[in-house]
């Protein structure tokens, strides 16, 4: 298999505190990887490593064969996306959000407006283009956040615990449009989650971060077992 992503002796270090240390960690072309771990184990903290935002202490990330430094960062953070959480919208309308984040990524105008509106549509929130993101539900401001992302077509999607803040049904109801459509696209993701139920919606394969230590990895039936899964009181990590 070919690697889109993969990261080789990398730490970070916060306030003199070492936060992770990974010695290999390795994301396929195509595949949605899930890392799981408890409340502080540095998930958050390696999501914005791996995607070139926070600096590593230490170490060295290729993607798509090319080491980052600090020359092409930018140029390839601007091959990436991330959600997170909290929806992160700029204070504009919805159409406007996903506009804006096309036209600093360089896209012309014409090639935005195309994609917001497919983006919109594909993402069920069309009726919802010139409503303030400020306004919107915490599921609608989360469907507006994964649309900004995929119309930016990234390489390599970042989602960090974006379904976290949502209530039972929205959650489920977007859990699964999302496997399709990374299914669909074959879109390389990188899933944080500290929710275990959510994996197998979305991923194939799944690290445990433990400690700041990748503790297992593997596919899901290796890490959980179809029991495991079903046995919602079951902690990986332990
Ligand atoms: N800027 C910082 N300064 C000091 N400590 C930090 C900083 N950023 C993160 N940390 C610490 O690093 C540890 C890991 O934090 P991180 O947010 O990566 O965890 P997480 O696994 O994403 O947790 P959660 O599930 O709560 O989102 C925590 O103990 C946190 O306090
Ligand atoms: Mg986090």
């Amino acid at each position: 298999m070919d690697p889109m992503l993969t990261a080789r002796d990398i730490s970070c270090v916060q306030a003199n505190r070492e936060i992770f240390r990974i010695d290999h960690f390795a994301l396929m072309r195509g595949e949605v990887l899930a890392m799981v771990g408890p409340n502080g184990a540095g998930k958050t903290s390696l999501l914005l490593t791996l995607a070139l935002v926070h600096p590593a202490a230490a170490g060295t990330i290729v993607f798509d064969g090319e080491t980052a430094h600090k020359g092409n960062l930018l140029q390839l953070r601007r091959r990436m996306a991330v959600v997170f959480q909290e929806s992160l919208l700029f204070n504009m309308s919805v159409q406007e959000n996903l506009m804006v984040a096309l036209r600093i990524r360089g896209v012309s105008r014409k090639d935005a407006s195309y994609r917001t509106e497919k983006w919109l549509k594909r993402f069920g929130i069309a009726h919802l283009a010139r409503q303030s993101a400020r306004s919107l539900s915490g599921g609608e401001a989360q469907r507006t956040s994964l649309a900004r992302a995929f119309a930016l077509e990234p390489d390599l999607l970042f989602l960090d615990e974006p379904f976290a803040a949502l209530d039972y049904p929205t959650r489920n109801m977007l859990l699964k449009e999302l496997g399709q459509l990374l299914k669909d696209m074959k879109m390389t993701t990188f899933f944080v989650t500290h929710d275990y139920s959510e994996i197998p919606y979305l991923a194939q394969r799944t690290a445990v971060l433990y400690d700041g230590r990748i503790v297992k990895c593997g596919t899901n039936a290796e890490i959980f077992g179809q029991e495991n899964l079903e046995r919602r009181a079951w902690v990986p990590w332990e």
